[in-house]
């Protein structure tokens, strides 16, 4: 029984408050950046290819970092000590690690647990793009955007996968009633529960502080 509690721990620990998103081909979404861009200059000559690829990269990093943490927690104490864990950590732990790659990394969503982790604008305009091409069952690309200030973003999905149902699925059936507990408690206004695998649960936003 503990082997098996362990392990499950093990494998919820790789996910738990944080996600990668192993990318493929990537896409720059023109008529995204036309709506988000509206009355705002739009700079033409950034490299989109690599910073679609150094996005990707820094979110892969932050995914492993997280999940070595994360291990540790909970298989010492536990998934409501993850969530706990999560609570206290998950955005200072972004913030160091945006530092060593001068980037704000960010990961937001249209149904919000922590509602620090609120979306702007541009973010907002980015996962309504998402949610059509999620109801057209279109491919949802990573996306290269200026924002007002002159600052380029990477923005990618973020979707479910089986392991995150735990703390994100249906309470009762897929959350367990100890782990609610204290997803209720540190989260009085979640709205992140009844998610089915594989839909759009959120998004990264990482934006290059080193202007061009
Ligand atoms: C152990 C429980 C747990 C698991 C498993 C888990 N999460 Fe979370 N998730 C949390 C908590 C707690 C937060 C709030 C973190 C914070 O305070 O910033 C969160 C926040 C998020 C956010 C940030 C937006 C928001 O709502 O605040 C995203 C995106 C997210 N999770 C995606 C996922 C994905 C994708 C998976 C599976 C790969 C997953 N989570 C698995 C507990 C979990």
């Amino acid at each position: 029984m503990k082997n098996i509690l362990t392990l499950t721990l093990i494998v919820l620990s790789l996910v738990a408050c944080n996600n990668s998103k192993k990318s493929k081909k990537t896409e720059q979404s023109p008529d995204l950046q036309q709506h988000v861009q509206k009355d705002k200059p739009v700079n033409l000559n950034i490299d989109h290819k690599a910073y679609k690829m150094k996005g990707m990269l820094i979110a892969k990093n932050t995914f492993r970092i997280f999940k070595g943490k994360i291990e540790s927690v909970g298989s010492k104490k536990g998934l409501p000590a993850v969530v706990d864990f999560c609570h206290d950590n998950a955005m200072k732990l972004a913030d160091s690690l945006g530092k060593t790659h001068n980037v704000i990394i960010k990961r937001t969503s249209h149904k919000l647990r922590n509602p620090k982790n609120k979306p702007d604008a541009d973010e907002q305009a980015v996962i309504d793009n998402y949610l059509v091409k999620q109801e057209k069952q279109e491919r949802m690309e990573p996306v290269i955007m200026t924002d007002g200030e002159g600052y380029v973003h990477f923005y990618a999905p973020i979707k479910l996968k089986d392991k995150c149902l735990q703390c994100h699925g249906q309470p009762g059936k897929d959350i367990h009633e100890e782990v609610y507990k204290v997803i209720r408690a540190k989260y009085p206004n979640d709205k992140a529960t009844g998610f089915k695998t594989g839909e759009l649960r959120g998004i990264w936003d990482i934006k290059f502080l080193d202007k061009k």
